[in-house]
């Protein structure tokens, strides 16, 4: 009998230390699950563009609403940037919007992104999808994204006779003296968001 208490004594404690042996083993599968689920720097980029793109793209529909095309050009003027930088700064990462014809000159294409930016019209011009791109650059992850134009962007970037109102027309020529960004047609490449990212 008492040989018998004996050993299932012995039995429950080698469960129970069994149990708690499993139980780290278990968490470091999770963790190894989560890792593999991580997104890539290529996503985790897209991710973040597309956070930023949803930010300004509502305060600009918001503002063609409240104030019409012509106020709103103040809007992206005085805020563009700013709403940009408001979602990078929560984050660990910085993006901005550059463009070949740009229309504020502080969003001028560099070198890097200017390569990006041919490459991607040439896939364009084969018919091909424009695909997302990352670099390593100064240590840091770099991704490339694209930005088309859509119908909703004609009135500011479009024919500047047919599709930009001549008001709107006159107030782009005062804000933006050396603007190169009109004239675009639906589906050509506007430009990129470049997102930084640090090296993980
Ligand atoms: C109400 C007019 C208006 C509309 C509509 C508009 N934009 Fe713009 N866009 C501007 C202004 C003004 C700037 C310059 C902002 C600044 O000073 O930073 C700008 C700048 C940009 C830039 C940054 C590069 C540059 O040229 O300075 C990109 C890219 C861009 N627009 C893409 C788009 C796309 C894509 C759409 C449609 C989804 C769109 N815009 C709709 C007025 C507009």
């Amino acid at each position: 009998m008492k040989l018998l208490i004996k050993s299932t004594l012995a039995l429950a404690l080698i469960m129970a230390v069994s149990c708690t042996n499993s139980k780290p083993e278990q968490k470091q599968n999770n963790k190894s699950n989560i890792e593999k689920t991580t997104p890539s720097p290529k996503e985790k980029g897209m991710e973040y563009a597309l956070k930023t793109k949803a930010v300004l793209g509502k305060g600009l529909m918001n503002a063609i609403k409240a104030n019409g095309t012509e106020g709103a050009l103040s809007f992206c003027n005085e805020n563009a940037t700013d709403l940009t930088n408001s979602v990078a700064s929560k984050m660990n990462f910085t993006i901005k919007r550059v463009s070949d014809k740009y229309r504020n000159p502080n969003n001028k294409a560099n070198v890097n992104e200017l390569a990006y930016i041919e490459n991607a019209k040439n896939q364009l011009v084969h018919g091909d999808k424009i695909t997302p791109q990352i670099q390593e650059i100064d240590n840091k992850i770099v991704g490339y994204y694209p930005i088309t134009i859509n119908k909703k962007c004609l009135q500011c970037h479009g024919n500047p006779t047919s599709e930009i109102q001549p008001k709107t027309m006159s107030k782009i020529k005062e804000l933006y003296p050396d603007d190169l960004a009109i004239g675009y047609s639906a589906d050509e490449l506007r430009g990129v968001w470049v997102v930084t990212m640090p090296k993980q």
